[in-house]
C-alpha cells in the first residue's frame, strides 16, 4: 500500500546543553516514511526517541540536518503531523465528540460536518454510545481511543506515536494494537510510532527502524516480511518469533555495548 515518500529525516542531531555539560541525544539521524507506510522505531531508552518525534513533530528543534514533510522543510508544529503521547492529552472538561471535535473547529470546519467526521472517528475507534462522556469517565483504553479519534479526524499528512500504548496493560495493548492494526488497513494513514515493544512493533510495522544507545542514530533497518493480517495469534509463529529474535539481539548487542563502554 506505500507510495511516494512523505516524511525524511536527513543527517538529523540534537545535542542539549553546552561545553563539558553537553548531551548528544541524537546524531546523523536518517530515515524515511513513505505514504501509507507504518514504520515504527525501537530503541533503548534515552537513545534519542522522544527527542526524534518531537523535533518531527516541530516541537524541539534540531541542532543539524534536516526534516522534510513532502520535500518541504518543518520547523515548527502543524496540522499536518498529528502526534499522540503516552498521556491521552484530552481536554478534561470536553466530552469525547467535542474533544475529537477541536481541531476541526480550529481548522473553521462547519459545524455539521464537523459533527459528522468526528462521529465517524469515534465509531472507527469503538467508542460510539460514549460520545457524550468526559475522559474522567473513560478507562485509560477509552482515552487513549478518544485521543487516537481526535488526532485521526483533523486527517493530518502522517501520524507521529510517542509509546501511546505505552501506559495501558498488556490486554488493552493488544486490543489498541488490533485496533490501530485495522484502522491502518482501513485508511492507510502514514504512521511514524516508537515503541519499546519488539512484540509491538512487529506486529504493526512495515519497517522497523532500530536505534542505537545514546547518542541515538539509525542501526539498522528492518522490512517485516510477514504475509497475511498480523494480530494476537501472530505472536507465537515462527516467521514473528525470528523477526523479533533479530531484532533482540541488535538491542542485546547495544546494551552489552553501552555495559562494557564501548
Ligand atoms: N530538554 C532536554 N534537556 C536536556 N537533555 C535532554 C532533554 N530532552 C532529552 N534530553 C536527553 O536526551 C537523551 C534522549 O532523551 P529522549 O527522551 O529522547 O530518549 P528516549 O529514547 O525517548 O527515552 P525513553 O525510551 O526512556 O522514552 C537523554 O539522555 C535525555 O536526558
Ligand atoms: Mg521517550
Amino acid at each position: 500500500m506505500s507510495g511516494n515518500e512523505k516524511l525524511r529525516v536527513r543527517a538529523l542531531g540534537r545535542v542539549y546543553g553546552e561545553g563539558a555539560q553537553a548531551v548528544t541525544a541524537l546524531q546523523d539521524v536518517d530515515l524515511t516514511v513513505r505514504e501509507s507506510e507504518f514504520v515504527m522505531i525501537v530503541g533503548p531508552s534515552g537513545c534519542g526517541k522522544t527527542t526524534l518525534i518531537n523535533i518531527i513533530g516541530g516541537l524541539d528543534e534540531q541542532t543539524s540536518g534536516e526534516v522534510l514533510l513532502d520535500g518541504k522543510p518543518v520547523c515548527a508544529p502543524g496540522a499536518d503531523r498529528g502526534m499522540v503521547f503516552q498521556g491521552y492529552s484530552l481536554f478534561p472538561w470536553l466530552t469525547v465528540q467535542k474533544n475529537v471535535e477541536f481541531g476541526l473547529k480550529m481548522k473553521k470546519v462547519p459545524a455539521a460536518e464537523r459533527a459528522q467526521r468526528a462521529k465517524e472517528y469515534i465509531d472507527l475507534v469503538g467508542l460510539g454510545g460514549f460520545e457524550n462522556a468526559l475522559p474522567r469517565q473513560l478507562s485509560g483504553g477509552m482515552k487513549q481511543r478518544a485521543a487516537i479519534a481526535r488526532t485521526l479526524a483533523n486527517e493530518p499528512e502522517v501520524l507521529l506515536m510517542d509509546e501511546p500504548f505505552g501506559a495501558l496493560d498488556a490486554q488493552t495493548r493488544v486490543v489498541m494494537q488490533e485496533l490501530l492494526a485495522g484502522i491502518s488497513r482501513k485508511k492507510h494513514p502514514t504512521i511514524l510510532f516508537i515503541t519499546h515493544d519488539i512484540d509491538e512493533a512487529v506486529l504493526l510495522g512495515d519497517r522497523i527502524y532500530v536505534m542505537s544507545r545514546r547518542p541515538g542514530t539509525i542501526r539498522d533497518v528492518i522490512e517485516v516480511d510477514i504475509p497475511g493480517e498480523r494480530n494476537h495469534h501472530s505472536l507465537v509463529r515462527p516467521e514473528f518469533i525470528a523477526v523479533k529474535e533479530k531484532i533482540m539481539e541488535m538491542l542485546w548487542q547495544e546494551s552489552m555495548d553501552a555495559a562494557s563502554g564501548r
